[in-house]
């Protein structure tokens, strides 16, 4: 076994920078982490996850629900960024966001369906990563999901706009008051391009992270063609090499 007890933080040296002085010595997951026992995993990588953000909740992870979303760019280069995880069907091969169909993700989707998403959660190791297949909800279904949100996450998505270049931030605030003045006016205002999202799963893989680095991993599979079916078929469970 491998230790790292030599390895304490020292300050930045010749040839290297201050970053790098910080990140010496410091390995991630230097704690003790729960065990994950493989051979006792359901089926389906629904309930796994299920219990796993459950769990993170329990342990007071900060911000469980928050995923990376990783979608491929106009130039072939991978693009990513935090968005939060609205819902995963029990079976695991559903797992849904809502984001504007008009903000650069949108459009990477629209031309590339397809996505990755990474959740860590550092109070216990783990890390989930899924990737497959994106569908786009009808109008209807986006249209009532956004009517779920609160007036305050409404209005902001009201403002649209996302990621373009903003000249100030007195700029927001003007369309910011304008979005809250349009929603008093006519609470039922529907925002045309939010959008719901299906990540429809062909691979999911649960990392449990170990202080000596015997790490556990378990993928689920199931083929491309099954991925998003009316009938979905079983998952194939494989214990991966650390
Ligand atoms: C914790 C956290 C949660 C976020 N949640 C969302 C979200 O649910 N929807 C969203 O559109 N952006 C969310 N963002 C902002 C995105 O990371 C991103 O900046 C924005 O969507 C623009 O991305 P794009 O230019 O790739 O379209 C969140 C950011 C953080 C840090």
């Amino acid at each position: 076994m491998v230790t790292d007890s030599v390895n304490a933080p020292r300050p930045a040296g010749p040839g290297r920078s201050a970053v790098a002085g910080l990140l010496f010595g410091r390995p991630p997951m230097a704690r003790a982490l729960p065990f994950f026992d493989p051979e006792r995993a359901p089926d389906a990588p629904g309930p796994l996850f299920a219990d796993w953000l459950a769990g993170a909740f329990t342990a007071g992870v900060l911000d469980p629900q928050v995923v990376t979303l990783s979608t491929i760019g106009a130039d072939g280069v991978p693009d990513a960024r935090a968005l939060v995880l609205r819902d995963v069907d029990a079976d695991g091969g559903a797992w849904v966001f809502a984001i504007d169909a008009d903000s650069p993700k949108g459009r990477q989707l629209a031309a590339h369906p397809v996505a990755a998403m990474t959740l860590y959660w550092p109070a216990q190791g783990r890390q989930v990563r899924v990737r497959g297949t994106v569908e786009a909800a009808s109008r209807e279904v986006s249209a009532a999901e956004f009517a779920t949100r609160s007036p305050g996450a409404r209005a902001a998505v009201l403002v649209g706009r996302q990621s373009e270049p903003l000249a100030s931030l007195g700029e927001y605030d003007l369309a910011a008051d304008e979005a809250g003045r349009r929603l008093e006016l006519d609470p039922a205002v529907d925002a045309p391009t939010h959008t719901v999202y299906t990540l429809r799963a062909r691979e999911v893989e649960f990392w449990q992270g170990d202080q000596s680095r015997r790490h556990v991993r378990l993928r689920y599979d199931r083929p491309a063609a099954a991925a998003g079916g009316d009938a979905p078929a079983g998952w194939e469970r494989t214990l991966l090499w650390p």
